[in-house]
């Protein structure tokens, strides 16, 4: 892999403590950074190279969720000859070329920085102050070397926005520079559906309107929005996971097979769906938990969606009349993230009147939790009477008896960022379909449903599936334990 220098813009923010430290942590472990490698962290305060060292060490430590080992300290040695920090305020013009002149010097003391990924860990009010800092200085231009920039969603906040900073970035970056970056794309058990559905020849044949009932697509967490309250009160449970995450888990769960597996043709695949994807404004509800309103940092007003399910439909041959149903939020009954493709019973199924008889078979993709693939059939239960009982055929990736390394996404990203594979970003294209889908939804959010924290939402969101003659499916708990 080439050497290049990584530049983080706002490197003391809470996204490079529990993330991007910890993966530089990580790869310094693994021996996989580019010898020549430097990273250089730039945020408002003054700090000396060995405050910024002791304060790198610090966030290892607190935001250590990644880690289950302990830090050590030959490993941060190594890291650290790597580090170098300078202090600047983003919207300063002089700022850059002081960036400029310590990026040359860097390259003289064996660093090299022609090959250069900037990482926008900062708001994005500041993103037209670095692309034209690094315009004016002819940091964005390629010059004997690559220069990549790592962007984090959300892309915009609606259509018009995500179009305008779009146009924005191609003004400075071609896109083929350009990494828009949904740690989600990055999960191992994300891409492994991929993997599983066109490296396999059982299953792809069933997954369509014939065989499949419809597919569920649950995101929930049993805690709330600890301390971002003022980022996601502005934003809310729709924008914050389900114009990225949950989309890109629909995506992948039901996008054609591509011609080969290339950034080109997955990204093609991926767009197409969401196109044809169907916002039905009536078929949402929005819930906000009991006591999100005496949260740090939100408004005791607020109207904010904590929690949102919806049903959609996609407008393709294979899926149609398939009914999508999505539910994702905060203080819900378990942390649980899942995909389920329900299939439908045969016609003429046996056993149909007993206990369970009328269970449907479920390919269940469990992206977190107990990660795997599994698939819920109906068994006989031993014995001389016939009573029967689901059970779960299963691949899980915490029994893996080569014990393989599963790489963190975000790690995964910037790896793919430096080999300048964008398979699993985001491009300009496929963000706007995302919120095209989203927008019609999000205008539809009024006063909020009230629920129970430790419960699945308000009851009006049971209606979506019940009103088909369905139901939410409780996540089991059951498989892949280890
Ligand atoms: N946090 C997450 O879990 C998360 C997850 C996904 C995406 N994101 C995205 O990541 C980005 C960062 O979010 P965050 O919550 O991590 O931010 P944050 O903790 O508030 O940090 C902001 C960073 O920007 C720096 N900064 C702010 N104003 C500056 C200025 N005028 N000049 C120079 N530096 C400045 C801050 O440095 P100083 O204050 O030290 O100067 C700090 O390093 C956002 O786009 C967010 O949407 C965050």
């Amino acid at each position: 892999m080439d050497s290049f220098a990584l530049v983080i813009f706002g490197i003391t923010s809470n996204l490079a403590q529990k993330y991007l430290m910890q993966v530089l942590y990580d790869m310094t472990e693994e021996g996989i950074l580019p010898e020549e490698m430097a990273v250089i962290g730039v945020a408002r305060r003054q700090m000396s190279k060995e405050e910024f060292q002791n304060y790198f060490h610090e966030s290892l430590r607190l935001e250590n969720i990644h880690h289950k080992h302990a830090i050590k300290e030959e490993v941060f040695k190594k890291l650290c000859k790597r580090l170098h920090y300078i202090n600047g305020e983003f919207s300063d013009p002089s700022f850059y070329s002081k960036l400029k002149l310590f990026l040359n010097s860097l390259s003289k003391k064996g660093f090299h920085c022609s090959n250069r990924v900037y990482y926008l860990a900062t708001y994005p009010e500041l993103y037209s102050h670095v692309f034209e800092g690094l315009r004016k200085n002819k940091l964005n231009r390629q010059n004997g070397g690559w220069v990549r920039l790592m962007i984090e969603k959300p892309i915009g906040h609606d259509l018009k926005s995500a179009k305008a900073l779009n146009k924005l970035l191609l003004k400075y970056f071609n896109e083929d520079q350009i990494y828009r970056l949904d740690h989600y794309l990055g999960k191992e058990t994300l891409q492994n559906i991929l993997t599983f559905r066109f490296s396999n020849g059982i299953f792809e044949p069933l997954i369509n309107k014939d065989y499949i009932d419809h597919i569920q697509i649950t995101a929930s967490e049993d805690f709330g929005i600890g301390r971002r309250g003022g980022y996601y009160d502005a934003v809310g449970a729709l924008k914050d996971v389900g114009q990225n995450h949950l989309l890109q888990m629909l995506c992948f769960a039901t996008m054609d097979a591509p011609s080969q597996f290339s950034n080109d043709a997955v990204t093609t695949q991926r767009i197409k769906i969401l196109q044809n994807l169907i916002p039905l404004p009536k078929n949402i509800v929005f819930g906000q938990y009991r006591g999100y309103k005496e949260e740090k940092n939100v408004s005791p007003h607020s109207q904010t969606d904590t929690f949102y399910a919806l049903k959609t439909y996609i407008n393709n041959e294979r899926f149609k009349d398939v009914p999508i149903y999505i539910r994702a939020g905060k203080k819900l009954k378990q942390t649980v993230t899942e995909i389920s493709v329900v299939f439908k019973n045969p016609v003429n199924r046996l056993l149909k009147n007993l206990k369970r008889g009328d269970e449907p078979n479920v390919l269940i993709y469990r992206i977190a939790p107990n990660e795997g693939v599994v698939l819920k059939i109906l068994t006989k239960l031993p014995g001389y009477k016939i009573s029967l009982e689901p059970a779960y055929m299963q691949y899980c990736y915490r029994i893996d008896p080569h014990k393989h390394y599963i790489p963190d996404p975000y790690e995964r990203l910037l790896i793919d960022t430096m080999r300048g594979d964008q398979t699993f970003f985001n491009d300009a294209e496929e963000v706007e379909a995302q919120w095209a889908f989203i927008d019609p939804l999000a205008s539809a959010r009024g006063k909020q449903h009230i629920y129970e924290p430790g419960t699945w939402g308000p009851k009006e969101a049971d209606k979506l599936p019940e009103e088909d003659g369905r139901a939410w499916l409780e996540p089991s708990m059951d498989f892949c334990r280890i």
